[in-house]
């Protein structure tokens, strides 16, 4: 006998038994008839919350989730997590607990669907760590499931999105924008629901959601406020729920997580995307390295004109075919496994079979690609032995050699920036962000929004553990293993050291004799570091290196090949 066949005789105990009145009792008081327990029970997660626009549309998407669900004969429990604004809390404290509450929403996911036994899961995702969390508890779960993102936000005027207002921040404070410019960005850039327009994190992993196949290809792409389609998408996302949906590892396995690797690299996508895979892969106990998904952006040119790296945005980017077309042309140039399923039942290669050519200005054919060189770059070297990360699709500049200036928070940076003292040909260096040291490895767009800003884009490099926002661009090193905080050499750069950043060679060196660097790192010693307590402090004790994900140490070490 199966254990779907099991798990259905059980729960006919739940529909007639009668030592399960008092379980049934509570269904009745919701409306729901205990004859119908015997179909299947769809756990229907949204990650809505009313403190931005980027999940704003997820209560109305889980009625037709549920709707879709009882369309098909299921019966749908809908449920909440918390989600958090990366982009509300740029440049404050609160960052920090941007990348913290991916663990607590896949904590969410997890809870509830063991404690209600849900046969099946719809989880409805939008802001930047609401994506990755969600795989990784569906990873945990391997339950039968599907994704649906909440779709993109529309550009402002000019295609302006929220990165043109941060950067805007930094050109007013030096006055190269007139106040009055940055107030009408203010007004416009954002003209209501949905996720940051450009290829920043959200879409990114969006477009890892499609590759993986975990969501109905072309589904996710639809546009926030699109009511018609975006309402079908999510009825048919409950329908497919209510019916035969494989476990959700069939497709969080090493070839699906290197496909979405494929796509997050074409897409000219977020650093952060590496960070996600990692952590997925972790939780799914597949052995996946920083330097394999390195290697698949090394061979992945970038085929999309999409902003921070180029022009157009998600909505152009969805009207000229979006994951569908990106999709089809990765397979048809053998950079991603077009025989992979998706939840529709039929392979990545089918479900995209029709999809539009590239047109040339949004998203270009693999033998013409928007960009020849890899989006995303792993540099290694004395200052990063296990590894950094930088987008180099955003980077004007692909090899810097300069002075280090250092500070031992982002605010100490930001406050040199703002005030001018940041000189053309330095190296900022920014540490005891990552994981533990912030704790919660902060996002830097607002430090390095000024940077660019102020017109020091292609003359200031920055090297720190901290993260960056997909919106960031110019030559920004983040994700540096290991940590300062953790006694990495990060720890021992000083003022006035030169560091020597190389994309072509991948090297990111700090030019010091090596028993100078032993010496002061022998010398070195853990600061106190703010947040010790509460949801900070445990997180700071668990966490891992950024290099392996940034998961807690009881993920750590379940790899399965
Ligand atoms: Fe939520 Fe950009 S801040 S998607």
């Amino acid at each position: 006998m199966d254990s779907e066949t099991l798990r259905r005789r059980a729960r006919a105990g739940l529909a007639t038994g009668p030592e399960r009145a008092g379980a049934r009792s509570h269904f009745r008081a919701m409306g729901i008839d205990p004859a119908r327990l015997d179909g299947r029970i769809v756990g229907v997660c949204s990650t809505w919350t009313g403190t931005m626009p980027c999940n704003l549309n997820q209560l109305e998407l889980s009625r037709h989730v549920c709707d879709g669900v009882t369309e098909a004969g299921g019966v749908p429990l809908p449920f909440n997590t918390i989600a958090v604004s990366d982009n509300q809390s740029q440049g404050t404290p609160g960052m920090r607990a941007s990348l913290i509450s991916r663990e607590v929403i896949a904590d969410s996911i997890e809870l509830m669907t063991h404690a209600h036994d849900f046969d099946a899961l719809v989880c409805i995702v939008g802001c930047d760590k609401t994506v990755p969390a969600a795989l990784m508890a569906l990873a945990r779960l391997d339950k039968p499931a599907l994704v649906l993102y909440s779709g993109p936000m529309r550009a402002g005027p000019g295609n302006a999105t929220i990165q043109d207002v941060w950067e805007a921040v930094g050109a007013e404070e030096r006055g190269l924008m007139p106040r009055a410019e940055l107030d009408e960005l203010e007004r416009t850039a954002c003209p209501g629901a949905g996720t940051c327009a450009g290829q920043f994190t959200a879409n990114t992993m969006a477009v890892a959601l499609d590759c993986l196949g975990i969501a109905v290809p072309g589904d996710g792409l639809v546009a926030a406020v699109d009511l018609v389609a975006k309402a079908e998408a999510a009825r048919r996302a409950g329908a497919l729920a209510a019916g035969a949906l494989p476990p959700s590892r069939t497709f969080l396995d090493r070839r699906g997580l290197l496909n979405a690797m494929a796509g997050i690299a074409a897409s000219g996508g977020s650093t952060n995307g590496v960070l996600h895979l990692l952590a997925i892969a972790r939780e799914a106990g597949v052995a996946l390295t920083l330097d394999e998904l390195a290697g698949v952006a090394a061979r992945t040119p970038v085929l999309a004109n999409l902003v921070p790296s180029g022009r157009h945005v998600a909505g152009e980017f969805h009207e000229a075919g979006g994951t569908r077309s990106l999709i089809r042309e990765l397979a048809r140039g053998s950079l991603l496994d077009g025989a992979a399923p998706t939840v529709t039942g039929r392979s990545l290669a089918q479900e995209t079979a029709d999809a539009p050519p590239p047109d040339g200005e949004i998203l270009f054919p693999f033998e013409r690609p928007y960009k020849e060189t890899a989006a995303l770059v792993v540099l290694r070297g004395n200052l990063a032995p296990g590894g950094s990360l930088v987008k180099a699709a955003g980077a004007g500049l692909r090899r810097h050699r300069g002075p280090a200036r250092v500070f031992d928070s982002e605010e100490a940076c930001a406050e040199a920036v703002r005030a001018g003292l940041a000189q053309p040909g330095e190296v900022l260096v920014v540490r005891y962000e990552g994981p533990a040291g912030g704790p919660g490895m902060r996002e830097m767009l607002s430090v390095t929004s000024s940077v660019v800003g102020a017109g020091l884009g292609e003359s200031v490099a920055l090297v720190t553990d901290g993260r960056f926002s997909g919106a960031t661009r110019g030559l920004m090193i983040g994700h540096v293993a290991p940590e300062a905080a953790r006694g990495g050499p990060l720890a021992a750069v000083r003022d006035g050291d030169t560091i020597a950043i190389d994309l072509d060679t991948c090297t990111l060196e700090l030019e010091l004799p090596a028993e100078e660097l032993r010496a002061r790192l022998a010398e070195w010693r853990a600061p106190e570091l703010p947040y010790g307590s509460g949801v900070f402090g445990r997180y700071r004790a668990l966490v891992g290196s950024a290099s392996e994900g940034a998961v807690l140490a009881s993920t750590l070490g379940t790899e399965r090949v």
